[in-house]
Order: structure tokens, then sequence, then C-alpha cells
């Protein structure tokens, strides 16, 4: 079987930022409480006129072009995301289209916050048996879209964004090494969006009972991503026979600073060796853990040989490790 690893990589976000103290003439809140709770200082929001694809399309095409390739290059696209731009036809074949990938099947992936690991064990695995050479994955959502922005108990969490990598073979020895992925179906209901689909088809009653937004009983998605954070990590680490003392660089997902403090502790970890950008962008869902990695890279924090971690955890309930050699 082929080595597979990463290529390429590139990130967007959407130019208008929303600071603590906007938030605070919006809603009972302040900058205090969503420091100390959470870490986030301020979110990227998109323009009326940017959906999902045109966020992942940015991404996209810097991931391209940092792998020196060209979109018709390209075999396969997943874009994992939970704010498709329309329930069909996907982002992905939207994002097909607009990038000119005509050789490229495409998909989406639902797995909401760990959708982006879910997709690189996806595509890893057609690449390593043959199937295809190449994939563009991209991680992608507009939470703004998603979010009410009268309720304080979410709107002060979430952002918007995108990243992308190009993935192919890699030499022996480097690239993906292992995957833990996994889901907790019984807690879906602690974190979903109701209204819209075939069980709460949209209505004016599912608008004015705010079944299109985002709802989430924050206390318990807080325990289980701790449990599971810790959890999948040790999972990823035996399957790929490292343990955590061989962590060069850390790639949480960006939802909660403490959540990533706890796994830090955990691991024992120093702060030099975990990526935290919770504070710049909140929790931007499937795009927050490539929005990390690309950072990781853009600062050149990793080099040839080094072993990433990469975890996250988000609605499904679902959750999603990789180890990875640069
Ligand atoms: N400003 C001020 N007060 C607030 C705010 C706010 N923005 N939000 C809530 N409060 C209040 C609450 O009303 C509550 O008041 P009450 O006790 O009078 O009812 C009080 O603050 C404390 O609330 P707690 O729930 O105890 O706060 P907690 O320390 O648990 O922090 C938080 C809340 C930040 C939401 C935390 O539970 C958390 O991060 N949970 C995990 C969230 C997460 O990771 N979600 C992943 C989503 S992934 C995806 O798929 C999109």
């Amino acid at each position: 079987l082929r080595a597979v690893g990463i290529i390429g990589t590139g990130k967007y976000v959407p130019e208008k930022i929303l600071t603590n103290s906007d938030l605070e003439k919006m809603v009972d809140t302040n900058d205090e409480w969503i420091v100390s709770r959470t870490g986030i200082k301020e979110r990227h929001i998109a323009a009326p006129e940017q959906a999902t694809s045109d966020l992942a399309y940015e991404a996209a095409i810097k991931a391209l072009e940092s792998a020196g390739m060209t979109a018709d290059q390209i075999d396969l696209i997943i874009v994992a995301t939970v704010t498709p731009d329309t329930f069909f036809p996907s982002t992905a074949c939207i994002l097909q289209d607009k990038l000119g990938a005509k050789n490229a099947a495409a998909f989406d992936l639902s797995a909401a916050c760990s959708g982006f690991v879910y997709s690189l064990a996806t595509a890893t695995n057609f690449i390593k048996t043959g199937m295809y050479n190449n994939a563009l994955i991209i991680g992608a959502d507009c939470l703004s879209r998603i979010t009410d922005y009268t309720d304080r108990n979410t709107c002060v969490l979430f952002g918007d964004g995108a990243g992308a990598v190009v993935i192919g073979e890699v030499p022996e020895g480097r690239g993906f090494q292992s995957f833990d992925l996994g889901a907790e179906g019984s807690g879906g209901p602690l974190l979903n969006l109701a209204g819209g689909g075939s069980r709460l088809p949209s209505s004016p009653e599912t608008i004015q009972d705010k079944n299109h937004f985002i709802y989430m009983n924050g206390r318990e998605v807080f325990k289980f991503a701790v449990r599971v954070m810790g959890s999948a990590t040790e999972a990823v680490l035996t399957k790929a026979g490292k343990t955590k003392e061989d962590i060069d660089l850390f790639v949480p997902h960006q939802a909660n600073i403490r959540i990533i403090q706890s796994a830090m502790n955990r691991l024992d970890l120093p702060p030099e060796k975990c990526i935290i950008n919770v504070d710049k962008y909140a929790n931007t869902s499937a795009a927050s853990i490539p929005l990390a990695l690309v950072e990781a890279a853009e600062q050149n924090r990793m080099k040839e040989g080094d072993t990433i971690l990469m975890v996250g955890f988000g609605g499904g309930l679902t959750w999603g490790a990789c180890v990875l050699v640069w």
C-alpha cells in the first residue's frame, strides 16, 4: 500500500471580524466572560454574498498552488461541512465547477467538527488502494448562517472559515500513520440543527421555533469533548506505534481553550507543541483543524519527519484523530 500524506495547504477566512465587544452590543454578554470561558476574542464572518463554496474555493486555490498542481489534475474532492450551499447539489460539486476540476469525483461529508479528519481518512484509503492518485480535502463552514445572534449561549462561540489540503503519495515512512474515527449517535440531540430536513421540513412554525439554528447543550458537549479528546488521542497513538513523547505538534479542534488545555495536560505537552488559534477564529466546525494545521505550516512550525497529532470532536456526536508524519 502506498504512503499518503499532505502535499499542499491553503486557508481562507472572510474579511469581516466580529469582536467580543461587538457581541456585547447584541446580547447580554461581556468580553471577560467569553475569554475566560472559551478563550475566544474574535471571529470572522462571511459577507452576505459569500456561501461555503466561496470560502472553500479561496482555500482550495491556495492549496493547489502550494502543491504545484492544476485543478484538472485532481481525482477526488471531498468537502467536509454542516453548512452546505444547498442540500443538493453538494458543495463539493459546486466547488468542482468553480475550480474547473473536471476530472474529479466530488462529494460532501457530514461529520460536523470531526468532518475534516473523517474526510482525510476516507480519501487516504482511496489513494492507498490505488483507486485515485490524489485528493483535495476542504473543511469549510459558515456557522454564522445557522447561529442565532439573540442566543448568548451559542452566538459567542462560532465563526466562518475554510482550510484545504491536497493529499497524495509521499515517500515511505512519511504521511498518515493511523486514524481513529468514532461516533456516539445517542448524543445527537445534544448538538443539532433540527429543522429543514425530512424529519421536520421547513415551515413557518420551524422558523418561529428557531429550528434552523444550532442547538447545543454546552455542558454535556464539554464533558464528551474532554473524554474523547483523551481517548481518541491515546487510541490513535497506539495504532501508530507511538507514544505521547513522540508528538512534535498537537493540532486540536479549536472549540474552547479549556478543552484544549485539558488535552494538553493529559499529554504533558508544553505550549510550543500546540497550535491555538481559537482566540482569532472561534469554533469554525469542519474548518477548525485545517485552519490550525495550515497556520502551523505558514509559521514553519513543522519540519520534515515531525509527528503531528490532529484530533477533533463534534455533532453526531463524532470524533476523529490522526497521526501524520510531515
Ligand atoms: N455571556 C455571559 N453569560 C453567559 C453566556 C455569555 N455569552 N453564555 C452563557 N452564559 C451564562 C449561562 O446562562 C449560565 O448562567 P446561569 O448559570 O444563570 O444559567 C452561566 O453563564 C454559566 O453557564 P455554564 O453552562 O456553566 O458555562 P460553561 O462554563 O459550561 O461554559 C460553554 C459554557 C462555553 C458553552 C461550554 O460549556 C463549552 O464550551 N461547551 C462545549 C462547546 C463546544 O465545544 N461545542 C462544540 C460545538 S461543535 C459543532 O459541531 C459546531
